[in-house]
C-alpha cells in the first residue's frame, strides 16, 4: 500500500515540476523545476520497477549503509569546498580570475557563497548527519527509527546543497548570509530537517540503554536549534509561486537583528555544538580513555547553549542596533568564553595518561589540535566582540582569520580525525591504508591552517590601522585602494595557505579510498611466516 502511494506522490510531483519548469519566470528557477521534475521521474520509475519486490531483510544490528555514503559524501564536498575556498582567495589577489567572458557565473560574488555553502552545509552537514547516527547508534544500542527515513534524510539533503548550490551560479539568492537560498529550497529543507528530527528522537526514544550520552545532548541542541533559526529567519514571501525571488518579512535593523541571530548561533549550534557532539565520541574512542569530567561536559552544554542565542547583536556594533542590544550580545559573548573553554579543556584532559599516544598516532594527533584551535577562536572571538576592539576588526581580514582558524583548525580537523576513524570501521578494515599518508595529511593541513590565519591576522590588523590613519590636519592619510595594494603579498599567502590545505585533504581522499578497495579485512587470517 505504502508503496502505491509514494509511486503516486511522486508521479504527481514529476508533473507539477514539470508545469513548474514551462512557466517559470527566471533561469535559475526552471533550472531547479527541472533538476526536481528529472530526479522525482527517476525515483517513479525505480520505484514502479520494484514495486511487487519483497522488501529486503533487515540485516545486522545497526543502519550503516546510510553513514557509508554520509562519510563519502562528506569527503566529496570536503574537496569541492576547498577547491572553491582556494579559487576565490586567489580571485582576490588576481581579479582577472574572475573571467569576464564566463559573463559573471564564475565572479566571486556567485562562487562566494558557493564556497561557504560548500564547506559549512555540505562537507560540515554531511559530516554531522553520518556521525550524528553513527554516535546515536553506539550509543543508544537501537538502529536508526524509521525506517528509510534516514535515507530520505541523506538524499534529500544533498538536493537542498545541489539546488542551493547551482542557484547561488545562476545568481538566485536572497542575500542573507548563510541562509543564501531562496524560499522552495527553504521549505525542502524544512521538511528534511523536520524527517532528521525524527530519526533522531524516534531512535532515542527506543534506546536499549538507559542513559543518554552526552554526545548526543550536543547533537539534539544542534537539529532543534537549527529547525528553529533556519524558519525565522527565512521568513519570506515569494514574489510568484513560479520565480525564485521572494522579499523578506522583517526589514531593516530588525531584519539585520534577525540575521545575525542567525548568523551568530549558525556558528554555535552548527559548527559548535553538532561539532562538541563529534568530539565527545570521537576523541575519547580514538584515545580509548573515558571522558575527563561528565559533570564538566553537563555544564558546559547547559551554559553554552544558554549563552550563544544572545551573542548575535554583537556582529552588528556601530549600526541602527540600539546601543543596549548591542552591550547585551557583548557581554554575553564574553561570558561565552567560559563554557566553550570548558569543552576544549574537557577534550584535551580527556587525553590524561595517554598523552604518550600522540607520538605514534596522527589521528589523535589532529583531534588535539583541533581542540587547540577551538579554544584559540573561542577566546578570539569574546575579544572582538567588545565593542572598542570590534571597531578596529570589523570589515576587515581579521574577521576571515578568526573565521578560518575556527573552521580549518577546529571544524575541518575533527571532522578529519571523525573520517580516518570511521571509514575502517564502516568497511570493516583493520586499519587506515597508509598511516604515513595521514601524517602527511596532518602537517599539510596544519602548515596550511597557520599561513591562512597568520597572513589574515597581520593583513587586518595592517588595514584596520591604516583606514584610521589621520594627519595632522586630520584628513585621512590612505586610500581604500592603498589598503588593496598593501594587502597583495598577504592575499597570496592566504591562497598557498588553501593550497597546502587542500593538498592534505587530496591525499586524505586517496588515502581513504584505498582504504576501502585495498585495506586489510579486519579479521582476515594473519599470514603464516614462510617456514
Ligand atoms: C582550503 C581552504 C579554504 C580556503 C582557501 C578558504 C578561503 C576563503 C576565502 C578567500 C573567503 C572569502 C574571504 C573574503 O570575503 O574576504 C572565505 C570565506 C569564508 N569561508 Fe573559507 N576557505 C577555506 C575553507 C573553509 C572551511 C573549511 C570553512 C568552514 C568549515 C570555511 C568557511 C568560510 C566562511 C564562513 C567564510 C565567510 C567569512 C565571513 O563572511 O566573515 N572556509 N574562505
Ligand atoms: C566564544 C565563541 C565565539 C565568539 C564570542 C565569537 C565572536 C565573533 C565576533 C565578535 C565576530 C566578528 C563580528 C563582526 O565584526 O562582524 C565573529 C565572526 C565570526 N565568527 Fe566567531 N566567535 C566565536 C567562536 C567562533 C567559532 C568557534 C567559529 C567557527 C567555527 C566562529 C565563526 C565565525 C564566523 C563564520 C564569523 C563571521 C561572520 C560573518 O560572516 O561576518 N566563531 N565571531
Amino acid at each position: 500500500m505504502w508503496d502505491y502511494v509514494k509511486i503516486a506522490a511522486l508521479a504527481v510531483i514529476t508533473l507539477l515540476a514539470a508545469i513548474a519548469a514551462s512557466y517559470a519566470r527566471d533561469l535559475a528557477y526552471q533550472v531547479h523545476a527541472v533538476i526536481v521534475m528529472l530526479v522525482a521521474g527517476g525515483l517513479f520509475l525505480w520505484n514502479v520497477r520494484r514495486a511487487d519486490d519483497l522488501p529486503a531483510p533487515v540485516t545486522g544490528e545497526y543502519m550503516d549503509g546510510v553513514i557509508r555514503y554520509g562519510v563519502i559524501a562528506t569527503t566529496f564536498w570536503g574537496v569541492v569546498g576547498f577547491l572553491v575556498g582556494t579559487f576565490i582567495a586567489f580571485q582576490l589577489a588576481f581579479p582577472a580570475l574572475n573571467f569576464e567572458v564566463l559573463q559573471g557565473f564564475t565572479n566571486f560574488g556567485r562562487l562566494r557563497p558557493l564556497h561557504t555553502s560548500a564547506v559549512i552545509f555540505a562537507f560540515g552537514g554531511n559530516a554531522l548527519i553520518a556521525t550524528s547516527f553513527y554516535v546515536l547508534q553506539r550509543t543508544t544500542a537501537a538502529r536508526l527509527w524509521g525506517g528509510n527515513l534516514a535515507w530520505f534524510v541523506f538524499w534529500g539533503y544533498n538536493l537542498f546543497i545541489v539546488l542551493a548550490a547551482t542557484g547561488y551560479l545562476l545568481g538566485a539568492t536572497q542575500s542573507k548570509e548563510y541562509a543564501e537560498p531562496e524560499w522552495y529550497v527553504d521549505i525542502w529543507l524544512t521538511i528534511v530537517w523536520v524527517a532528521y528530527l525524527l530519526v533522531y528522537m524516534g531512535t532515542l526514544m527506543k534506546r536499549k540503554e538507559p542513559h543518554i550520552y552526552v554526545a548526543n545532548w550536543f547533537y539534539l541542541s544542534f537539529i532543534i536549534t537549527v529547525a528553529l533559526l533556519h524558519l525565522i529567519n527565512n521568513l519570506s514571501l515569494p514574489v510568484s509561486i513560479f520565480g525564485s525571488k521572494s522579499v523578506q518579512l522583517f526589514s531593516g535593523v530588525q531584519d539585520a537583528m534577525v540575521q545575525w541571530w542567525y548568523g551568530h548561533n549558525a556558528v554555535g549550534f552548527f559548527l559548535t555544538a553538532g561539532f562538541l557532539g563529534m568530539m565527545y565520541y570521537f576523541v575519547p574512542k580514538q584515545a580509548e580513555r573515558p571522558v575527563y569530567s561528565y559533570k564538566l561536559s553537563i555544564i558546559h552544554f547547559w551554559a553554552l547553549i544558554f549563552l550563544y542565542i544572545w551573542a548575535g547583536p554583537h556582529h552588528l556594533h556601530y549600526t541602527a542596533l540600539p546601543d543596549w542590544a548591542g552591550t547585551l550580545g557583548m557581554v554575553f559573548s564574553i561570558v561565552l568564553w567560559m563554557p566553550s573553554w570548558g569543552g576544549m579543556i574537557n577534550g584535551l584532559m580527556t587525553l590524561q595518561g595517554a598523552w604518550d599516544k600522540l607520538r605514534t598516532d596522527p589521528i589523535l594527533r589532529m583531534m588535539v589540535v583541533s581542540l587547540a584551535f577551538y579554544g584559540m577562536s573561542t577566546f578570539e572571538g569574546p575579544m572582538m566582540s567588545i565593542r572598542a576592539v570590534n571597531s578596529l576588526s570589523h570589515y576587515t581580514d581579521w574577521t576571515i582569520g578568526h573565521v578560518h582558524s575556527g573552521a580549518l583548525g577546529w571544524n575541518g580537523m575533527v571532522t578529519f580525525g571523525a573520517l580516518y576513524f570511521l571509514f575502517p570501521r564502516l568497511w570493516n578494515k583493520a586499519g587506515i591504508y597508509s598511516n604515513k599518508a595521514i601524517n602527511w595529511h596532518f602537517w599539510l593541513a596544519t602548515v596550511g591552517i597557520v599561513l591562512y590565519a597568520a597572513s589574515m591576522w597581520v593583513t587586518g590588523i595592517m588595514e584596520g590601522l591604516m583606514w584610521r590613519e589621520v594627519d595632522a590636519n586630520g584628513f585621512l592619510v590612505h586610500t581604500f585602494a592603498d589598503t588593496v595594494e598593501a594587502k597583495f603579498p598577504m592575499y597570496v599567502v592566504r591562497g598557498l595557505g588553501g593550497v597546502l590545505f587542500l593538498s592534505g585533504a587530496l591525499i586524505m581522499a586517496w588515502n581513504l579510498w584505498m582504504t576501502v578497495v585495498k585495506g586489510v579485512p579486519k579479521d582476515a587470517p594473519a599470514m603464516a611466516p614462510a617456514e
